[in-house]
């Protein structure tokens, strides 16, 4: 039998939180469609300030990459229980905010309910949090989080692949975490050992 949802198509959330970063959680979606994974977005109000002032992209353009865009004030959205089928969650750009809400188990937005409901139904939640430095509060959340059962994923660029434009460290941050769902985005570089001089 398996896993209802391992017959159907994939089902990933992708919530997208005011840390700086909008174009991850962009990436992400635009990437997951072109895999045949349905989208579930969420944005955070101050993830709509920072798409403004990062991107060329408007709110509602980023919604309708999704399948299916939720107010993160919809606490009665499918995504918010966890008989609702899903393979898991993202999100990208996390915020210290959001980070700490998780941590505490605080579900008074659409959000934190879904991440909550994604570590109680032991399902894979990556968290690609965004912040530096660190203080202690912000690692013993990480800490928190990770045994509590999800992935602390930061974008941190490999300079290994030598990127030559900010377009190719978002795909290689966004490779990295749809590794983590055993999806592979074929668009970024891997490595492959060290090049041999001639
Ligand atoms: C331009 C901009 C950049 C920000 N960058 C970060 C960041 O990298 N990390 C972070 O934790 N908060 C950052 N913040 C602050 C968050 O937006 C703020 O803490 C907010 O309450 C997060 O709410 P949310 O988690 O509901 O999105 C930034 C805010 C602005 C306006």
């Amino acid at each position: 039998m398996g896993d209802p949802v391992s017959e159907a198509r994939r089902r990933i959330v992708i919530a997208i939180t005011g840390a700086t970063g909008a174009d991850i959680g962009i990436k992400l979606l635009q990437t997951l469609r072109r895999l045949n994974v349905e989208t579930h977005v969420i944005i955070s109000k101050w993830a709509g300030e920072t798409i403004k002032w990062e991107t060329d992209y408007t709110v509602s353009a980023v919604r309708a990459l999704a399948d299916h865009a939720y107010s993160p004030h919809d606490l009665a959205a499918p995504i918010s229980s966890g008989s609702y089928h899903i393979d898991g969650m993202i999100v990208a750009p996390c915020s210290m905010r959001t980070l700490a809400a998780i941590n505490a188990g605080i579900c008074d937005d659409l959000i934190t309910r879904a991440a909550d409901v994604c570590l109680k139904e032991r399902r894979r939640l990556v968290l690609a949090v965004r912040e530096t430095p660190f203080s202690e509060i912000h690692l013993r959340n990480m800490l928190g989080v990770t045994s509590a059962g999800a992935i602390v994923a930061p974008p941190v660029v490999g300079f290994y692949t030598r990127p030559s434009s900010v377009e190719q460290v978002i795909e290689q941050m966004t490779g990295r975490l749809l590794d983590l769902f055993g999806l592979d985005a074929k668009d970024f570089v891997r490595w492959e050992g060290m090049r041999k001089e001639s």
